[in-house]
């Protein structure tokens, strides 16, 4: 039985199941779920097990909301691993068919995960070198060449007992392992929330085009600013930021001399010239009041991009956020704007998933 695996955050299994499920049948790939609570992990069984590749092909992972990484698997069960000789017994399991690029040992995201990181550290050498050795890797690349093509093995363990074996491609897979990019919180931050933008911009902003869309000289508005985690990153891009919050800034940010703390209503707020570029807005509000402000803000020519969380519900969140992204969709499709829009459920998002609204021109 062939399946696709996804990781997400423990406790949105759910969604991430109803998501796979009703987006891989617009692919006409139709299968069941399995998942256990609190685990971030799903199974995605499929009925015909030859449109494992075929979904991994053409549904991009970016469209996914809440899954983090996926991959589908090469062998039907978990692996057993003896006491003795795991190396052999996973290298054994793998074959010699299939030639990987790279390989990423994974782990549950759970306590139990977290048990198992020195056990698959310590694993992780010996298996490398063996795996390169049979054939069953590439040779180490000299990083000089930029190659999309190709798969990445996947070796996630459930325990010490027990090994599921799979595969992405390298050009619709997570850079990280585990989908996880581990960001150092900065000193200088006033707040936690800060890691939520920092990913943000890593995640969907790519870097050789930082230069001119995350750089010094633009402007941003930031709502619900305060105490300044969000500002903080885009003061440290050298931009200039007008920060709307009735609660107070941080000074050490106010010292920049980069921002000018308004204390207005988000919602009613509008800057009054052109030249703005960024609108980021993490007011905890109810999620399609955000929604409805962020599409007219690009209707009405505020911002080129913006970048904005989505609070989750209680109940039906997938259905919620596909509710709010459609209305953006329905406010920007029938005033003409011309758009791209990605919403994930970020590693430093709790019950939120961000969103990423950019403006396009006709010609792009
Ligand atoms: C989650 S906090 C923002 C944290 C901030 N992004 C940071 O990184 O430090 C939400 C903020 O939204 C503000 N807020 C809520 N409703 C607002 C409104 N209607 N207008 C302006 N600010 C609002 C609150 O005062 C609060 O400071």
């Amino acid at each position: 039985m062939t399946s696709i695996v996804l990781y997400c955050r423990p406790g949105f299994e759910k969604e991430c199941g109803a998501e796979i499920q009703e987006k891989a049948a617009y692919s006409e790939v139709f299968g069941y779920l399995k998942l256990t609570k609190n685990e971030g992990l799903v199974y995605f069984h499929l009925n015909d097990p030859s449109q494992a590749e075929q979904l991994m092909r053409k549904l991009p992972l970016s469209r996914l909301i809440f899954a983090r990484q996926w991959f589908a698997t090469i062998v039907d069960e978990p692996v057993e691993l003896p006491e003795y000789n795991r190396v052999e017994a996973i290298s054994e399991a793998l074959g010699e068919e299939f030639r990987y690029k790279d390989m990423r040992v994974e782990l549950l995201d759970t306590n139990e995960g977290k048990e198992l990181s020195k056990f698959s550290r310590k694993l992780s050498v010996p298996l490398r070198q063996h795996l390169r050795k049979v054939g069953t890797l590439e040779p180490q690349s000299k990083g000089d060449v930029e190659d999309d093509r190709g798969a990445i093995l996947h070796i996630l363990f459930l325990s010490g007992q027990q090994a599921i074996l799979g595969y992405s491609f390298v050009r619709n897979t997570s850079a990280y392992v585990n989908g996880i990019p581990r960001l150092k919180f900065p000193s200088a931050s006033p707040s936690r929330s800060t890691l939520k933008l920092d990913e943000a911009f890593i995640y969907f902003i790519p870097k050789n085009e930082w230069h001119e869309r995350l750089c010094s000289g633009l402007n941003a508005v930031d709502l619900g600013a305060a105490p300044g985690g969000w500002t903080y990153q885009l003061v440290r891009r050298g931009m200039m930021v007008k920060a709307i919050d009735n609660g107070p800034m941080a000074e050490s940010l106010m010292e920049t001399g980069q921002v000018k703390h308004l204390e207005e209503d988000g919602f009613k707020y509008r800057p009054r010239k052109k030249n703005n570029y960024w609108l980021v807005c993490d007011m905890i509000e109810r999620p399609t009041r955000v929604a409805n402000l962020m599409a007219q803000w690009l209707v009405d020519g505020d911002c080129q991009e913006a970048m904005f969380n989505l609070k989750l519900p209680v109940k039906g969140r997938y259905q919620q956020v596909m509710k709010d992204l459609q209305t953006i969709k329905d406010i920007l499709s029938k005033n003409e704007i011309w758009y791209e829009m990605y919403a994930k459920h970020l590693y430093y998002d709790r019950e939120e998933v961000t969103v990423h609204l950019r403006k396009l021109n006709r010609s792009v």
